[in-house]
């Protein structure tokens, strides 16, 4: 049963691969969000029934908060994880083509 945490499954890379992963029931996969309401209910409505899925509340700038969602992890998976997906993170909408100004 390999086990996964994967930062930032709220939209976009993250999510994708929170439902790819999440599709084998033998994977134990945890989603770290900033607004873990809204992600449970997305999760809820799109990908019914995968009881596999845990999603936990951290922001990857609050070490509290990260520690927490470590301590949240261990108990999921017994203390070991085997795999760690650092996707989170701002993605700049600079484009190259844009005048200094902008930058
Ligand atoms: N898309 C690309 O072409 C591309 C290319 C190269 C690298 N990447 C990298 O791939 C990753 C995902 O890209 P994406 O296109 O899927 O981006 P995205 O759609 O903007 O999603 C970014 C995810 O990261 C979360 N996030 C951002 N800051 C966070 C924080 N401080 N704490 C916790 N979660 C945080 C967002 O959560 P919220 O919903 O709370 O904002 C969201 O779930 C990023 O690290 C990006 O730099 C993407």
């Amino acid at each position: 049963m390999p086990s996964y945490v994967i930062t930032g499954v709220s939209k976009g890379l993250g999510y994708e691969f929170l439902r790819q992963i999440s599709a084998n029931p033998s994977n134990t996969v945890i989603g770290i969000v900033r607004d873990k309401p809204t992600t449970i209910k997305k999760v809820s409505e799109e990908l019914q029934g995968r009881s596999n899925i845990h999603i936990l509340q951290a922001d990857i700038l609050d070490y509290d908060a990260l520690k927490g969602a470590v301590e949240d992890t261990a108990k999921i998976t017994g203390g070991s994880l085997d795999y760690l997906i650092a996707n989170a993170g701002y993605v700049s909408q600079f484009d190259a083509y844009d005048p200094i100004g902008v930058l």
